[in-house]
């Protein structure tokens, strides 16, 4: 038997409708930041990603989808939608047109151990704001995602870090170096790899990051620029000012080498989240846009899995939210009445009254169970008697009656309301 690929997952019934949604939910409230759409290739050339994300990073190094195209060009199923949104910016020159505010829905792939909310292609929606540096940016950024955990009637909690400005950065990355260095027998193959590169990514690496001398590591707040210092303490007190609940994760310093000064993660307290209980993630990348050769703009934004929000709304979603019975079962009772039953259905379709349409190969005590069983109110059986005098039989629940076609969508209407 052929089979889906591992770590990707066929989706319908109540999975596809929760999707849907939670996708609903999330261009409402895009729509009330003003944040407009943007859609990029989901392949794209690998040095979008090795220019941005990083080469040191896991995404990069050990979990693209690469392949060579046709015309011998290296390509990529692209990671995540960050890159290919500032690459899209800088290529149609977004900026000449005065737009800076855009969020994505669409998936990404990387190759992971599948588990429980961590697939090889999975969805993301994301938020990406270009402009010029503005701490209320942030908290607004910040807000943004509080309001879709509020929307979407789930719990997170919050936590913060900051990355500081380069210089903070660099002095802070040259001391655990320097640190590290002294336990160099201690650490993985791969740790010593990212040693000279990005020492910061072993503090929180899933087996080095637990080891004891991690625990006297230095501290980043020790090493921060006067600037980034009180950058990062606005950003705390804005966030409290607005009410919006934080820790501050000393340890949070995030996969993806673009980031500098805020970093964020919300993570599941429900605890049906499983290992991978981070819901949504994100923070500010000060040199991304120049880095890819744009213009002299920052950014800060986000990424949610929508697969992982799946499973911890799964449930507390309201039945409603993802019932798709339709208003109406339509049913020919003969052969002579099949024809004119889907007339019939369209009609109901085309006034807005949802309609499902039986053939007859469902004999009729079979279209009544299909119907009874669907939680749908109404049933029309077209008839071949009444059909000649211009009317149908509309079941209720158990009762039935005969109607008038010409009254049948006032009829229905009514009972839905
Ligand atoms: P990320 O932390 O790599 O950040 O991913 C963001 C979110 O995508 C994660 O918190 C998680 O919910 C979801 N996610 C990641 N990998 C998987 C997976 N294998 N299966 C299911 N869900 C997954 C980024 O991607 C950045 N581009 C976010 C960002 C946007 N930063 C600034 N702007």
């Amino acid at each position: 038997m052929l089979q889906k690929p591992k770590g990707t997952k066929d989706l319908y019934g109540k999975e596809i409708n929760t999707k849907d949604f939670i996708i609903g939910i999330l261009e409402y409230v895009s729509g009330l930041y003003n944040i407009e759409k943007i859609e990029t290739p989901i392949f794209e050339a690998v040095e979008t990603f090795t220019k941005s994300v990083g080469e040191t990073s896991d995404i990069v190094s050990k979990e693209m989808f690469e392949f060579t195209d046709k015309g011998d060009r290296q390509m990529v199923l692209r990671p995540e939608g960050t890159a290919g949104v500032i690459r899209a910016f800088i290529e149609n020159k977004l900026y000449g047109l005065n737009k800076s505010r855009f969020y994505y829905i669409g998936p990404m792939f990387r190759y992971e151990n599948p588990q429980k909310g961590r697939q090889r292609q999975f969805n993301q929606y994301g938020v990406e704001i270009i402009s010029q540096k503005n701490i209320l940016i942030d908290t607004e950024v910040i807000m943004l995602a509080s309001f879709i955990f509020k929307s979407l009637g789930l719990k997170a909690k919050l936590l913060i870090n900051s990355l500081g400005d380069k210089e903070s950065r660099d002095a802070y990355s040259k001391a655990v170096r320097e640190y590290l260095y002294n336990y160099k027998d201690q650490l993985t193959q791969d740790s010593l790899n990212r040693l000279e590169k990005n020492p910061l990514r072993i503090l929180d690496d899933k087996i080095d990051g637990k080891k004891d001398f991690i625990k006297n590591a230095p501290k980043f707040k020790d090493f921060y620029t006067k600037e980034s210092k009180e950058y990062f303490d606005e950003i705390k007190e804005n966030l409290s000012a607005y009410e919006i609940d934080f820790e501050v994760d000393e340890k949070l310093v995030r996969g993806l080498d673009y980031y500098t000064d805020i970093v964020f993660e919300f993570v599941s307290v429900s605890g049906e989240a499983g290992s991978q209980s981070t819901l949504l993630a994100g923070g500010r990348y000060d040199n991304l846009v120049k880095q890819m050769g744009g213009p002299e703009l920052s950014g800060i934004g986000f990424a949610t899995g929508i697969e992982r929000l799946m499973i911890e709304i799964e449930k507390t979603i309201p039945e409603d939210a993802i019932d798709t019975t339709p208003a109406a079962f339509v049913c020919a009772i003969s052969e002579i009445t099949e024809k004119p039953s889907l007339e019939i259905a369209n009609l109901l379709r085309s006034a807005g009254i949802s309609s499902e349409w039986l053939p007859r190969s469902y004999k009729i005590q079979k279209a009544l169970e299909k119907y009874e069983s669907s939680g749908c109110n109404v049933a029309v059986l077209i008839g071949e008697k009444e059909l000649a005098v211009g009317n149908v039989i509309v079941r209720v629940g158990k009762k039935q009656e005969e109607i008038k076609i010409s009254e049948l969508i006032e009829y229905i209407s009514e009972i839905e309301e």
